[in-house]
């Protein structure tokens, strides 16, 4: 029999003794101790996937003099490779730690934080007449479920976690800011003062933006962002003061003297009469906590890209010159469109910046890209960027304990719609089909199909005789053609990539849904002059765009127009004109659809030469207008 306990000063009441706190679930374990931060297993070694200095490539690709003559006129600042890194930031940073823990000396980061918020965003096609919807990708999808599934805990408990990887990486003289709003600004505070204590807190600075008023609501229009700033944790973290220029009715208190220059003569009075300041000698107005000069990114703005949530570059501007010095290392761990990148490389800082969702590494990208040209055409100093992929994506994390065996029945589910055979015996475990010829592979449920995985499966397929093997999965690595062409090359094994339906997974569904192979690509190199003046091009021929994003109800219809004009669907592409197997994209050449310039050649205009006759393998990436990748590769005689 449970007896009451008796409290008293003997025994106090758990809640006479319990401090002031947020408590999320997660928070305590079962013996009221605090959990700690649990990141075994979550560092990756980081995959570079490509390197971009396209300027420079594209000199070097020209020939060894322009390349001096390129290295005369926009120098290197230094060495440092600034990084783009694709992934969950958890495992991004828990990754990143071992070479930059206590090394990063600003974070800005603008999480997600509206609950309820539709992810669908509309993307432009061809001249950018039209547009059409694309939807959240699968691994943003689980990556969502994981942040609000269990609403407001859930997403504490994320925060949490990531804003300790953050404590972890910064520098001693660094500090964060975190941009939120009315949503969530009031609980991250307190997950803030937990993580960082309440005695490093520096501001709650209110941005107050245009916004278009309406007289709907029975309130006040909301009208203003907040981010919240602290400093690691020692008196001598970085600040330099900012100015703005003062408003005309303060400059109107001014006097003017008789050779015309402003001053004051009132301003403190008490101090022993007068002491003039002049105008000229001040340096601004001083920036305080509340920014009303920084309008929102317009729709007609050069900065704005498709990405809906884009802050402009000169609030970001404003943090990194307050809170960091030139040459400092500043990182964005939700990075969107690349905002706090694109502002850093213009500021002369380092960066680095991760994004789980494959749209936003190719914004970002595609932004960086396009700085770098711009840098270059000025004569301004720039760095070269990397991208990578984190190597391997650990099973547990997407959720494989909750599964609890049911992938073998979603394999299953996933071979009857392809209308392939379900094999009993396998001559392999990875071996899960047969479709005609062809061996069929189903990756994991709610998991990434990565090259390791393609390689096991090749092997497999070889080892059993096969030549063909469909690979059914969820989400794809990026830059994964590269390895199935490698491997188609070295194995003899075709390997085709094939996006799972999102459709199987409808209630009830009994037609199965269009399974559509990973884009198609092909492209064929153009040959001009002869001898050493031979140069080489590469055409694109041929390109039909993965689907896998577009919401059910618009797939017929786009599925009809990517057929019939598929190059509309290409936002970006790129040619390595000496790839090599294993190694990173090298950026030699590239074109893209900027907001004001919809055109795209489809045939490159590098004008290559190789350093002697041979054969080569050059590389073809195209990026769709969803953010999907692919590439092949062609073979060129010189
Ligand atoms: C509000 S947006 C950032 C916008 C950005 N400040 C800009 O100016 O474009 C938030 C971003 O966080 C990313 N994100 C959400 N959860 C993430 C996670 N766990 N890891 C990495 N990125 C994440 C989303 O994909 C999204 O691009």
């Amino acid at each position: 029999m449970s007896r009451t306990p008796i409290y008293g000063p003997g025994n106090p009441h758990p809640l006479s003794v319990m401090k002031t706190e947020l408590v999320w679930e997660g928070k305590y374990d079962e013996y009221g101790n605090r959990r700690e931060v649990d990141i075994a297993g979550c560092a990756m070694p980081l995959q570079k996937i490509e390197t971009i200095d396209q300027p420079r490539s594209e000199a070097a690709a020209k020939g060894q003099r322009s390349l001096d003559y390129y290295e005369k006129k926009t120098k290197r600042l230094d060495d440092f490779r600034n990084r783009l890194i694709w992934g969950d930031n958890k495992l991004v940073m828990a990754s990143l730690l071992k070479e930059f823990k206590g090394k990063i000396d600003l974070i800005y980061i603008d999480p997600p934080f509206d609950v309820g918020a539709d992810f669908t965003m509309d993307v432009p096609i061809g001249d950018g007449k039209e547009t059409i919807e694309k939807d959240q990708s699968t691994m943003e999808m689980v990556a969502y479920r994981d942040t609000w599934g269990r609403g407001t805990d859930s997403y504490l408990y994320m925060m949490y976690e990531r804003l300790s990887l953050m404590k972890d990486l910064l520098s001693d003289r660094g500090s964060i800011y975190v941009h939120c709003d009315w949503r969530v600004n009031y609980f991250l505070r307190l997950v803030l003062d937990d993580v960082f204590s309440k005695d490093f807190f520096l501001n709650e600075i209110v941005w107050a933006y245009f916004a278009f008023k309406r007289k709907t609501a029975k309130k006040f229009p909301q009208k203003h962002d907040t981010i919240l700033s602290y400093r690691k944790n020692s008196d001598s973290f970085t600040w330099n003061t900012q100015y703005k220029p003062h408003k005309p009715e303060y400059l109107k208190r001014w006097k003017q003297d008789e050779k015309g220059r402003f001053y004051r003569d009132d301003v403190n009075p008490t101090a022993g009469g007068s002491r003039i300041i002049y105008l000229d000698e001040v340096e601004g107005d001083i920036v305080d906590s509340v920014w009303d000069d920084i309008p929102p990114v317009n729709p007609v703005a050069i900065e704005r890209t498709a990405f809906a949530t884009q802050k402009p570059e000169g609030l970001v501007d404003r943090i990194i010159q307050a809170s960091t010095n030139q040459g400092e290392l500043v990182a964005d761990f939700f990075c969107g469109s690349g905002t706090l990148g694109a502002a850093a490389e213009r500021l002369g800082r380092r960066w680095i910046m991760a994004d789980l969702g494959r749209f936003a590494i190719h914004t970002s990208r595609k932004r960086l890209i396009d700085l770098q040209r711009t840098l270059h055409s000025e004569g301004k100093p720039y760095r070269a960027f990397d991208v990578y992929n984190l190597g391997r994506y650990e099973r547990q994390w997407w959720y494989k304990a909750l599964l609890n065996g049911a992938d073998e029945e979603h394999r299953r589910v996933v071979l009857e719609f392809f209308r392939a055979e379900v094999l009993q015996s396998t001559p392999s475990p990875l071996i899960h089909g047969r479709k005609g010829a062809a061996f069929c592979h189903v990756d994991g449920i709610d998991s990434i199909f990565t090259r390791d995985e393609v390689k096991a499966v090749a092997e497999a397929v070889a080892q059993a005789g096969g030549r063909e093997c469909y690979c059914l999965a969820w989400e794809f690595e990026m830059d994964l053609h590269l390895t199935t062409a490698a491997l188609e090359k070295e194995l003899g094994v075709r390997l085709k990539l094939v996006q799972i339906p999102r459709e199987i997974m409808e209630k009830n569904r009994k037609n199965p849904p269009p399974f559509l192979e990973v884009a198609v690509l092909e492209a064929q190199p153009v040959y001009r002059g002869q001898g050493a003046e031979r140069t080489v091009d590469i055409k694109l021929t041929k390109f039909l765009p993965s689907l896998a994003e577009v919401p059910s109800k618009e797939l017929a219809a786009i599925k009809d127009r990517a057929m019939k004009s598929g190059m509309d669907f290409i936002d970006f592409w790129a040619v390595d004109f000496d790839w090599q197997p294993g190694q990173p994209f090298n950026h030699h050449w590239q074109d893209y659809r900027t907001r004001k310039d919809r055109s795209l050649k489809t045939l490159s205009a590098a004008g290559h030469k190789y350093p002697q006759p041979g054969k080569y393998t050059a590389c073809v990436k195209v990026v769709d207008t969803f953010g999907c990748d692919t590439s092949i590769t062609v073979e060129v005689e010189v």
